[in-house]
């Protein structure tokens, strides 16, 4: 057998003998919405480090551990801290944890995460739902032996997020009063921010974001034939933008700032979709 698939094996065995819960919904928390999980109707809690073989996240602010629960009555498995690629786990060990939520029986996908805005009528504290993604300045995480009990070896990607779920999101963003911008995602490895130059390239390229997730867990989940949306925060405009220097703080700030309401915004996503 494959490799990665046998340590996927691994992991879902682990996480079989401490629970039986079966998620509908998967949802990946990005900068400033890590506490979301506390807030939900919580069954049970793993933490990675009791998963055989799992990547641990090495972040400030970033938890490590599934929370399995019920947002508005729908069975969610939440990713309470997410493995970045430039934490130097290879790109297999950064979606796994998307797989192995899928392998649980999530048929959904809610990404989030924090990120530049590279496009000039974003502002920081915007919300941006992810219309597509760039993914040229990172390894594919579909790179090596395919793992055909997932999915093809050459899977399509031409409708990465779903436009069921993005009407969805929009609509309930416009319910409730929350004015919602859309965009292109382009994943950079970091951990340095982009320079102005690299910017420039992305918004030439056609991006609206930039960040350093995402759309490498967007991809191995559709690969997998998870439904998958994800809504950015807009934390900061990206490098060369403003007159400012970039740093994590002021990323931490504005997502702080807007949390309460993207919580909000995430929970009516998940009853609704
Ligand atoms: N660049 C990359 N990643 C980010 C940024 C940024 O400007 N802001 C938050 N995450």
């Amino acid at each position: 057998m494959n490799e990665i698939y046998e340590k996927l094996k691994k992991c879902i065995k682990s996480v079989r003998e401490k629970t039986n819960f079966q998620p509908e919904v998967a949802l990946i928390l990005g900068s400033g919405l890590g506490d979301y999980a506390e807030e939900i109707q919580i069954e049970q809690t793993i933490d990675y480090t009791e998963i055989e073989g799992f990547p641990i996240s090495t972040v400030a602010g970033h938890k490590g551990r599934f929370v399995f629960g019920y947002v508005k009555k729908v069975p969610v498995v939440i990713m309470q801290g997410r493995v970045h690629y430039y934490e130097g786990y290879p790109m297999s060990d950064v979606v796994l944890p998307t797989r192995l939520m899928g392998m649980l029986g999530a048929k959904k996908l809610i990404l989030t995460n924090a990120a530049g805005g590279a496009n000039y009528d974003f502002k920081p504290g915007d919300f941006m739902v992810i219309t597509d993604h760039i993914t040229t300045g990172v390894p594919s995480p579909l790179i090596g032996p395919n793992l055909d009990e997932l999915g093809a070896r050459f899977p399509d990607m031409s409708e990465v997020y779903s436009v069921r779920m993005r009407d969805i999101i929009k609509k309930v963003a416009a319910d409730m009063g929350i004015q919602i911008q859309e965009g292109v995602y382009v994943q950079l490895t970091g951990p340095a921010y982009e320079t102005p130059a690299e910017v420039r390239l992305c918004r030439s390229w056609g991006g609206d974001a930039v960040g350093m997730s995402t759309a490498c867990e967007a991809m191995a989940a559709r690969h997998m034939g998870m439904e998958v949306c994800g809504i950015s925060c807009i934390t900061n405009m990206a490098a060369g933008m403003s007159s400012e220097q970039l740093d994590h703080k002021e990323v931490q700030e504005t997502a702080d700032r807007v949390a309460k309401q993207f919580k909000a915004l995430v929970t009516e996503i998940v009853g609704n979709i």
